[in-house]
């Protein structure tokens, strides 16, 4: 019988993961389905159990389920609860088992371009649900400073506290880093500014920004933020969040499939859908 898969949140009209895992269930051959489905915060439980009692195989959860549906699943993988977000879902034998597939997304396309990241310093921009993730799994990786700089310094403090993975660490305004930016050699930017339709702004000024850094940038709608921009224009590396967003994709088809996926496929998939 055909496999259903899906992805629940609000909105959901927009997900690019249908398109994607679709077309890739049917390169690999596989008998599946994966469907967008629309789950409003009061609906999830309910939705949640519908899911198991139809027998979903498996399911992605975006904005804004990521952390409130923890409580409704059977067995959690250890990153992800360290997270306290998930956004992938693996029916293994009828029970329901989350995962945390966005920061160890991000940390496969990051080392793409970086062959190591143990020596760096790194400087994260933003506090919020996607910075928390990418955050874990720097720390947890080992690197040599993880600095977060956020308009609200005590959520930056929060978050570097509550990581069980210990990395130097300080959470810093935005003057100081801009003061002391050539100290980074990657800045990762997780705020929405820069994304459309606001696409005219930037969170800091990269005026000290040393011209071998790499400047990362979750966003992918636009392509090129802002940021990105004045990163390239400086001589600067620059990567988007295609590739975040990619492999976070291709892991849970991993988890799901046992197949790690062809990642340019996916990217050409996604750069279609997005015009
Ligand atoms: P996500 O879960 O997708 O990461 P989020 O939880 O809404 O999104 O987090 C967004 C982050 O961007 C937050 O750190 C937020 O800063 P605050 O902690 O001060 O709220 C930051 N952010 C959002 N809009 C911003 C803006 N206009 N200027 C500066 N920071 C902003």
């Amino acid at each position: 019988m055909k496999k259903l898969f899906a992805v629940i949140g609000d909105p959901i009209a927009h997900s690019m993961s249908p398109a994607m895992h679709n077309d890739l269930f049917q390169v690999y051959g596989i008998d599946a389905h994966y469907q967008p489905l629309h789950v409003r915060r009061e609906n999830l439980k309910e939705a949640v159990i519908g899911l198991k009692a139809i027998g979903t195989a498996g399911f992605n959860i975006t904005i804004p389920h990521k952390e409130t549906i923890i409580p409704l699943l059977d067995k959690l993988d250890p990153l992800a609860e360290a997270i306290g977000a998930v956004n992938t879902v693996v029916n293994e034998d009828g029970k329901f088992v989350g995962y945390n597939t966005d920061g160890s997304g991000y940390l496969q396309g990051l080392l793409t371009l970086l062959p190591t990241i143990k020596e760096k310093n790194i400087l994260i921009i933003g506090a919020g649900g996607a910075a928390r993730a990418l955050y874990f799994t720097l720390a947890q990786a080992g690197v040599n400073r993880l600095d977060i700089c956020n308009r609200t310094a005590q959520k930056a403090e929060q978050l570097i506290n509550e990581c069980p993975f210990h990395v130097p660490s300080a959470a810093i305004g935005k003057e100081e880093a801009e003061k002391k930016l050539a100290d980074y050699q990657l800045l990762i930017q997780t705020t929405p500014i820069g994304m459309s339709p606001n696409i005219e702004s930037l969170p800091l000024s990269l005026h000290n920004l040393e011209t071998d850094a790499l400047v990362s940038d979750i966003i992918y709608n636009p392509l090129e933020t802002k940021i990105l921009r004045e990163a390239k224009n400086k001589g600067a590396k620059i990567q988007n969040g295609l590739d975040m967003f990619v492999y976070q994709g291709a892991l849970a088809f991993e988890k799901w499939t046992g197949i790690f996926p062809n990642i340019e496929r996916m990217k050409n998939i996604v750069l279609n859908q997005l015009g």
